[in-house]
């Protein structure tokens, strides 16, 4: 029995499971069931990803902390995971002690190796955010074919890329103020060190060839130090010895791959030094092709240097495309998991993306016509349909019990039995559509053979020959269902259910059932309905109608803090736009789920406006209530989380407990214009 560990990557906590993600979840799961159902113990590991700069900008953004909003995650993610059957023995978080030890230990180790070294280097910075600017946080007119709004690394319309200092009138896209540069000392990890590791780590076969060839080409052009700190404002671990600096999320990312995996030991009584620590154990991470810089080079090395097992491959897989074209939340062609499982049997999708996958890093597509062809052809007109041509004839004309199989019904099964070991080496090397198109052909064997023997007719005059013919068909459905267990999970709960059988697994394949009573039928699946495929589709461009385009975080002006001047400079005119109005607190509440906002009723005279504020940690609600404020009362409504704010009341200081209400004197009515 061989040990295996598995991983796939970690879905960031800042958004939902999507159609993409599940390519790599089905296809991980797949292959860990097949390593169970063929007997070998295999341990698969996730967790979420959970910081970085757009987690911390989010939670901003929703008004609360990234705690919270790590914490929501979880359990969506989980439940997604769950609706697709993915079943990790682990999943796990980032965010957690074990992978704060992890990480501290593992960066400790690479510098006392000498693998890290210091440097101050100059980057955007937004001093009215008073954070530093990944380049996807600033926006700009793209210096090439001078289309608007770009990120800051490359442009969407003519896929130039470029630095974000290139942009044409570069902004901070949280707050639109105009990015500064500043120096600030970051840690790096001298990568380079670690080349005639990696050149021969990989020549031994860590990745497909493919992969081998693109990572060749980087090893030859040299490999850069990698930049492994940020500064704060950052979510993540801090760096020892540190009081502001924080351990890039891709540094702790895959070290959450051992959290995950020392959780779970801690809690089921291993010793995680023998799991993780052994080569007893194989080590296989599945990932997308776009983050094989770092599985490839960045975290072996990091493994290496300091004193930790290495993993023995990488599985990439390609790209989801939808219909053809790549999904993307503006062009309405992004669809959830859940809106996905809404109106779809989950399953379906495992077995259309298996019929798909193979060991190559090629796109799959997901063309939803061919899925509901390729469902109701292979699922229902070959297999369903096997169990519903012989299982209510066996139960309700043959007292429900199975006979022996006759020479002919053993020759059918010898067959089915022979494709095993084609099969067992197609899951293994993650060919599954190879397996799927086998299983599919050896299903039309089984039928030809209930077509060619007539059950139905010789039910009339023959019920032994009966008996017999669908004791093989029912064998047949067995064997079948064995080998698709990997994929449909639930599909073969059922048949065992209905055949009566312990669960299945490989090893079955080589014994049969005989003189055997089974259970009654139960439907096995149903007809993908095209309405069905339309409404998912219908839904999934609503939500993203609703949602809107990617919302700046909230305006966080009084982070920048006095000692930074501001420098976005607006014109009187722009100024005369902000309609500054008096308004009275009428009612003040705390917000469910978010700590940071409350929820304000504002009295401006003619009209009232609800609003949600980020002041809760420094005002209790009911020392709020008949306060007079001042409120940008012509803000356009956003929506937020817990409802649509329609206004914003003027605040000043660092945020937190440190935040002061800006109020009008006495004499101020409200609805009256501030001037
Ligand atoms: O690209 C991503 O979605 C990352 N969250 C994957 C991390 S994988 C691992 F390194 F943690
Ligand atoms: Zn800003």
């Amino acid at each position: 029995m061989r040990k295996i560990l598995v991983t796939s990557a970690l879905p960031y906590a800042n958004g939902p499971i999507h159609m993409g993600h599940l390519v790599e979840y089905i296809q991980t799961d797949i292959w860990v069931r097949f390593q169970k159902a063929v007997g070998n113990e295999c341990l698969y590991f996730c967790a979420d990803d959970t910081h970085g700069t757009p987690i911390m900008l989010r939670a901003r953004k929703e008004g609360v902390s990234p705690e919270e909003l790590i914490a929501r995650a979880h359990p969506e993610h989980k439940a997604s995971f769950d609706s697709f059957g993915i079943e990790c023995d682990n999943f796990y978080t980032t965010h957690s002690d074990e992978n704060a030890e992890f990480s501290t230990t593992i960066f400790n180790r690479l510098k006392e190796a000498g693998d890290i070294r210091t440097d101050e280097i100059e980057q955007a910075y937004c001093r009215r955010c008073g954070m530093f600017l990944p380049d996807r946080y600033i926006i700009g007119t793209c210096p090439k074919c001078k289309s608007a709004d770009q990120y800051g690394d490359s442009c969407d319309s003519c896929a130039a890329t470029y630095h974000a200092t290139d942009l044409i009138d570069s902004r901070c896209a949280t707050c639109g103020a105009k990015p500064a540069t500043k120096k600030s000392v970051h840690y790096f990890f001298k990568l380079s060190n670690y080349a005639d590791f990696l050149k021969k780590f990989i020549a031994d076969g860590y990745t497909q060839k493919t992969i081998a060839n693109k990572l060749d080409e980087w090893l030859v052009a040299g490999l850069k130090d990698r930049d492994i700190s940020r500064d704060g404002p950052y979510f993540g671990f801090k760096i020892p010895g540190e009081d502001n600096k924080y351990f890039y999320v891709w540094l702790d990312a895959p070290i959450g791959y051992m959290a995950s995996c020392k959780n779970y030991c801690d809690a089921n009584g291993l010793d995680f030094d023998k799991v993780w620590g052994s080569e007893e154990y194989e080590l296989y991470h599945f990932i997308g092709k776009d983050i094989v810089n770092f599985h490839a080079l960045l975290w072996p090395a990091m493994l290496k240097g300091s004193g930790f097992r290495l993993p023995n491959k990488l599985f990439v897989h390609g790209f989801l495309t939808v219909n053809g074209v790549k999904m993307s939340k503006s062009k309405g062609t992004f669809i959830k998991a859940d809106t996905y499982a809404k109106h779809l049997e989950p399953e379906y999708l495992r077995y259309y993306y298996a019929s798909k996958l193979n060991s190559s890093v090629e796109d799959i597509d997901l063309n939803l016509a061919d899925f509901e062809a390729k469902i109701n052809s292979d699922l229902i007109g070959k297999l369903a349909n096997l169990a519903s041509r012989c299982v209510p004839m066996l139960v309700n004309k043959l007292e429900s019990k199975l006979g022996c199989l006759d020479e002919q019904g053993a020759e059918l099964i010898e067959k089915l039995a022979e494709a095993k070991e084609k099969i067992v080496a197609d899951f293994e090397g993650l060919n599954f559509a190879s397996a799927i198109r086998t299983i599919a052909s050896l299903a039309d064997e089984a039928n030809r053979y209930v077509e060619n023997n007539q059950p139905w007719a010789t039910i009339k005059t023959d019920t032994e020959k009966t008996r017999a013919t669908l004791t093989a068909a029912l064998n047949a459905m067995r064997i079948l269902t064995i080998y698709l267990k990997p994929v449909l999970p639930n599909f073969a709960a059922k048949v065992e259910r209905i055949l009566s059988i312990a669960p299945l697994s490989f090893a079955d394949v080589g014994s049969v059932i005989e003189n055997h009573k089974i259970n009654e039928y139960v439907r096995l699946a149903e007809r993908v309905d095209s309405k069905k495929v339309e409404a998912m589709l219908e839904e999934s461009k609503n939500e993203q109608a609703a949602e809107g385009p990617v919302e700046n975080a909230e305006p966080v002006a009084a982070e920048a803090g006095l000692d930074e001047p501001l420098t976005a400079e607006c014109t009187i005119d722009d100024f005369v736009k902000v309609d500054l109005r008096v308004a009275q607190i009428a009612s003040a509440a705390a917000v469910d789920g978010a700590d940071k906002l409350l929820a304000i009723e504002l009295d401006l005279g003619p009209v009232t406006k609800n609003v949600f504020a980020g002041i809760a940690k420094a005002y209790k609600p009911e020392e709020l209530v008949g306060r007079k404020v001042i409120c940008v009362a012509n803000l356009k409504p956003r929506k937020m989380r817990f409802g649509v704010s329609e206004g914003m009341i003027l605040a000043a200081g660092p945020g937190g407990s440190d935040i002061f209400i800006l109020s009008p004197d006495d004499g101020a009515q409200p609805g009256q214009r501030v001037h």
